[in-house]
């Protein structure tokens, strides 16, 4: 059997751990080194369950350079996929520096030692290796009623998690361009699923709801996002993985787009079916102070990766949303580990 080896960042998280699991499991010939700090938002309990004789958990940090470089070497991978960072938006309004350390800083670190491990190798390892960088689709800024981001939109960050991804997408651009570095990006709406950290919307209203606690609905509530269940996104990831083209960016989006309060209800209405002792759980909604610099409406155009990959989301979004609230409901001991770090306060308000 083909083997290979890939070496992931930020693995513990959200989005990279799905992406580990399917993919162990989608190819046995795949062994996968997972580069993770374990920041608050990794769960140590959420990778127990795949192959450990083909995964590997490293404890470190993107910005180590000794760290990094050695695992290159060692390892041999013939991908690098970056799905490490600081990504909550509330919190980068408290702490900035840290996102900068981690998603600007820590990305440099990654392109730099990528780039001396990548030199080095020859003939069809080094046509064929590539480094995917995960980015969000904040980075394009707020949008009026209509339209959609593509590709070439400009960039607007207005966030301070927007602006630090926005920067590494410049800086692995400039890889590419400068180094001739074989990156693709990828620019993703909001990912919903199991093992999503519960400082996010939709697990934070789940769990608010299911212990009968207000839920806090920034503003007006309706401020749209764009919605993909995160086995969608991890298929996109596959197939920019398979056929990518150096030096391209794709946009990936659920074509679905969601007020936040549609999302809150649409939460409700879950737990008045499986949690009935508590209905209506939209009594608990609770207008509070909206985010500094809240952004409107983000809406994302992923022809194409659609015209290009063949990619195309497959998950209904109420099929979708619940499991994903099943999931919270089943999964007490996940829930308390990850809650150690984070009981539900509301952050990112900034004094008048
Ligand atoms: N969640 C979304 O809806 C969404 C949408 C589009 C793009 N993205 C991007 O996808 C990526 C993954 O997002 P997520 O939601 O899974 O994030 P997450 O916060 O759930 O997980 C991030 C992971 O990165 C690790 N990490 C943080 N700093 C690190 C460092 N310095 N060195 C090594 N590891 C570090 C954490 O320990 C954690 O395991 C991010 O780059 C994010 O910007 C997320």
């Amino acid at each position: 059997m083909h083997q290979k080896t890939w070496l992931v960042t930020g693995g513990c998280g959200f989005i990279g751990s799905h992406f580990i699991r399917d993919s162990l499991a989608a190819d046995a010939g795949l062994n996968i080194i997972n580069l993770d700090a374990q920041t608050y938002a990794a769960c140590p309990l959420t990778l127990v369950d795949v192959d450990q004789s083909r995964y590997r958990l490293v404890s470190g940090c993107i910005n180590d350079m000794a760290v990094v470089s050695s695992l290159l070497t060692e390892a041999n991978p013939s991908a690098v996929i970056h799905f490490a960072a600081e990504s909550h938006v509330d919190r980068s309004i408290e702490t900035p520096d840290v996102f900068l350390q981690t998603n600007v800083n820590g990305t440099l670190n990654l392109l730099q030692q990528t780039h001396h491990y990548w030199q080095k190798l020859v003939g069809e390892d080094q046509e064929q290796f590539r480094f995917v960088h995960i980015s969000t689709d904040e980075v394009y800024g707020s949008l009026g009623a209509a339209g959609a981001f593509s590709e070439d939109s400009p960039y607007r960050p207005n966030s301070p998690y927007a602006a630090s991804k926005a920067a590494a997408d410049h800086l692995v651009r400039a890889w590419h361009h400068t180094y001739g570095m074989p990156v693709v990006t990828t620019n993703c709406s909001n990912n919903y699923g199991t093992h999503q950290y519960p400082e996010k919307l939709i697990p934070l209203m789940i769990l608010k709801a299911m212990a009968g606690e207000s839920l806090p609905v920034y503003g007006d509530g309706l401020q749209v996002r764009d919605w993909l269940h995160v086995s969608d996104h991890v298929r996109a990831l596959q197939k920019v993985l398979e056929t990518g083209r150096p030096g391209r960016v794709y946009n990936v989006g659920g074509n679905n787009e969601q007020t936040n309060l549609a999302i809150v209800n649409a939460i409700c209405a879950c737990l008045d079916e499986y949690r009935p002792a508590g209905a209506p759980h939209n009594r608990l909604i609770k207008f509070v102070t909206d985010r500094p610099g809240h952004d409107r409406r983000y809406a994302v155009n992923a022809e194409r990766i659609r015209a290009e990959l063949g990619w195309q989301p497959q998950v209904d979004f109420q099929h979708g949303l619940q499991e994903t609230v099943d999931w919270y409901i089943h999964n007490d001991e996940w829930i308390a580990a990850a809650r150690k770090a984070y009981q539900g306060q509301r952050l990112g308000l900034v004094a008048a």
